[in-house]
């Protein structure tokens, strides 16, 4: 038996998949990726793919960074393991923080670390209740976040996520949480309507339910600068600075969901500076190492830490955090793949690329099947429709687009679909010429969905 065959079976008999249809991966079996090469990855067949999705929107030094391998390796032999409980410290740990407290924004300047990016979130869940209770307002706790945001899978994550999939026999939402109209100004806007006057009735959406619901009760807004696994939804113009004005006015605060979004995605550090937001707290995870180790951050605001470092004096600690909060080798790597970035002027890289990834996009609009193109900096979304003047969607929806990411792999391409959109997200390390080769083979693919489309009788 060859190992990649022994692999499948054991993964068949063994190995519950994370976000996968587990009765149908016992027909279809695993698709094995055995090495990484820049933006490639290649499987256990030896075929070579460009991964423009950058793994799950995270590798964005490509998947074969030296320095980072070397930081691990360095930070192993040193010290593989300790914890940042009870005042311990080790110097990753430390200069990471400082490095996250010296870029971020404003006056974001304390860090905390998770493992994962669901973990960050709940974490900002429980941080933002300690909080307020700390200032003697025990009923503001709910939380304010969008249909479509994607915030994780854990048990406060999930409920901040609006997606119904993510909390369909889950039993969730297991917080309070209200969501909003999704900021998708292509299927939400009316007819007529600008994206600015779109942008203000999402505003007073948001300001009739926090008057609905009472700003005492209140806590937080919480948002992806733009809304990456929900759809690729840029946030609408004019957008942002009215939540934000609102938010301010109730007393609200701000939460940041930055985990797509920072480290240069939509080339600037963060896509708070891209849309000009000022949050209270960050979160921060995925290009923060390339994926190359599990690690997340939550930053916040000077006053917010006041309030912590007070509140956990008084009760005697700050009883929240992991065995490997902030692990050594993570954050060793996190630093490296920091310090990259900023030495290569990968920013200013995806900015320029960005760019080209938008205009390249755009001639498929074109196309008949494509009814929307969008995106902000290096990732972009097509939107595949049945109908291109109504905007109708297909009746069988996501069939077409679980076509077209199954056939990208027959071009050598990785791509995502969500539904019937195609997202794209290539490593921030992407030149000219791994561009022009994801547009040909999304060409070709795309050539081949409209004869299944035909052939299927999709509508
Ligand atoms: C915006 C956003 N928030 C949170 C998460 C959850 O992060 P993780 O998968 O590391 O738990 C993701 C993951 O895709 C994300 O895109």
């Amino acid at each position: 038996m060859s190992i990649s065959n022994s692999i499948v079976e054991k993964d068949l008999a063994s190995h519950i998949h994370p976000f996968t249809n587990l009765a149908r991966h016992q027909e279809i079996g695993p698709f094995i990726i055995g090495r990484g090469d820049g933006v490639r990855v290649i499987d256990d067949q030896g075929r070579s793919y460009i991964e423009a999705m950058s793994g799950l929107w995270s590798v964005g030094l490509g998947f074969s960074e030296k320095r980072l391998v070397e930081a691990a390796t360095r930070q192993l032999e040193t010290l593989p393991y300790y914890h940042s409980f009870s005042h311990k410290a080790h110097a990753p740990g430390v200069e990471l923080a400082a490095k996250l407290a010296e870029l971020a924004p404003g006056n974001l300047n304390h860090v905390h670390f998770t493992n994962s990016g669901s973990e960050a979130n709940d974490t900002v869940v429980k941080m933002v209740w300690y909080l307020n209770n700390a200032l003697g307002r025990p009923a503001k706790k709910k939380f304010l976040a969008r249909q479509q945001g994607y915030h994780g899978s854990t048990i406060a994550s999930a409920s901040l996520t609006g997606l119904p999939a993510s909390h369909r026999d889950f039993d969730l939402p297991a917080i309070p949480v209200r969501h909003l109209t999704c900021p998708h100004f292509y299927r939400f806007g009316l007819p007529g309507e600008t994206e600015i006057e779109f942008s203000s009735r999402l505003a007073r959406e948001i300001e009739d339910v926090i008057l609905a619901e009472g700003p005492e009760t209140i806590a937080a807004f919480i948002g992806e600068p733009l809304i990456a696994a929900g759809g690729v939804i840029p946030a609408p113009e004019g957008y942002w600075p009215r939540v934000q004005d609102i938010c301010r006015r109730y007393d609200i605060l701000l939460v940041v969901d930055e985990i797509i979004t920072a480290f240069g995605r939509l080339g600037a550090m963060f896509g708070s500076e891209y849309y000009g937001i000022q949050p209270d707290i960050m979160v921060l995870s995925k290009q923060l190492t390339s994926s190359y180790q599990p690690l997340a951050a939550i930053v916040v605001s000077e006053p917010i830490n006041e309030i912590l470092v007070e509140h956990s004096g008084r009760l005697g600690s700050f009883v929240h955090g992991f065995t490997t909060t902030g692990h050594p080798v993570a954050t060793a790597v996190g630093l490296e793949n920091v310090r990259i970035i900023e030495e290569r002027g990968l920013v200013g890289h995806a900015r320029d690329m960005g760019v080209l990834l938008q205009e390249g996009l755009r001639q498929f609009g074109s196309h008949p099947l494509v009814g929307n193109v969008r995106g902000a900096g290096f990732v972009g979304g097509v939107e595949l429709v049945a109908d291109k003047a109504t905007k109708k969607t297909f009746d069988d929806r996501g069939a077409l687009g679980a076509y077209v990411f199954r056939r990208a792999h027959d071009h050598g391409l990785i791509i995502r679909a969500i539904y019937d959109t195609i997202a794209f997200c290539p490593p921030l390390i992407a030149s000219e010429d791994d561009l022009a080769a994801i547009f040909t083979a999304f060409e070709r693919t795309l050539h081949d969905a409209t004869e299944w489309a035909k052939a299927n009788g999709m509508k």
